[in-house]
């Protein structure tokens, strides 16, 4: 077991002790491990199975069940390019085969520098703007597939500056 792993635990630990080890939270837990590591580690969950007693099985299924969940390493910015019928009508499919090349992924995968995810999800509730991109806390719109290089480099340079994505590059 490698230091880092180490620290990580006492992590889990923290975060189930402040849940009061009660698996009725197990959901709450889940979160905040996800917060903190970006996605569920295998070695989180048997940790958190172990303080609460509550079967790994379970936990599975909730990591799987919710879609915020992850039980793969999530880049620090998370694209979601919304597929909706806004979107869609506006070119949506393009924008999201533009940051799939761009970034050299598909979407639901992360790249392997852990700096970007991508995904396309349903509507965000704003189509007045669409087509629409999340680019981490940003919400993007009218965004077309020749705007996606420069934002993917503006949102690449500010990626592990807390409370800089992209904002004021
Ligand atoms: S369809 Fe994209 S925001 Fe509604």
């Amino acid at each position: 077991m490698s230091c880092d792993v180490c620290e990580d635990l006492q992590e889990v630990d923290a975060i189930v002790d402040r849940w009061g080890r009660n698996p009725e939270f197990a959901i709450e837990m889940m979160q905040d491990v996800q917060d903190r590591f970006r996605y569920l580690p295998r070695a989180g969950l048997e940790r958190m199975s172990e303080l609460t007693g509550t079967d790994m099985g379970r936990l599975y299924h909730i990591a799987t069940f919710f879609k915020a969940f992850s039980l793969k390493p999530r880049g620090e910015i998370e694209v979601q390019v919304c597929t909706g019928t806004a979107c869609h009508v506006r070119g949506a499919a393009r924008v999201l085969d533009a940051f799939g090349r761009e970034l050299d992924v598909k979407p639901g995968e992360t790249t392997g520098d852990l700096k970007f995810s991508l995904s396309g999800v349903r509507c965000l509730g704003c189509c007045s703007l669409a087509p629409v991109v999340t680019m981490g806390a940003d919400l993007l719109g009218d965004v077309d597939s020749s705007k996606v290089r420069r934002l993917v480099e503006k949102y690449r340079r500010t990626a592990g500056t807390p409370g800089k994505e992209g904002a004021d590059a």
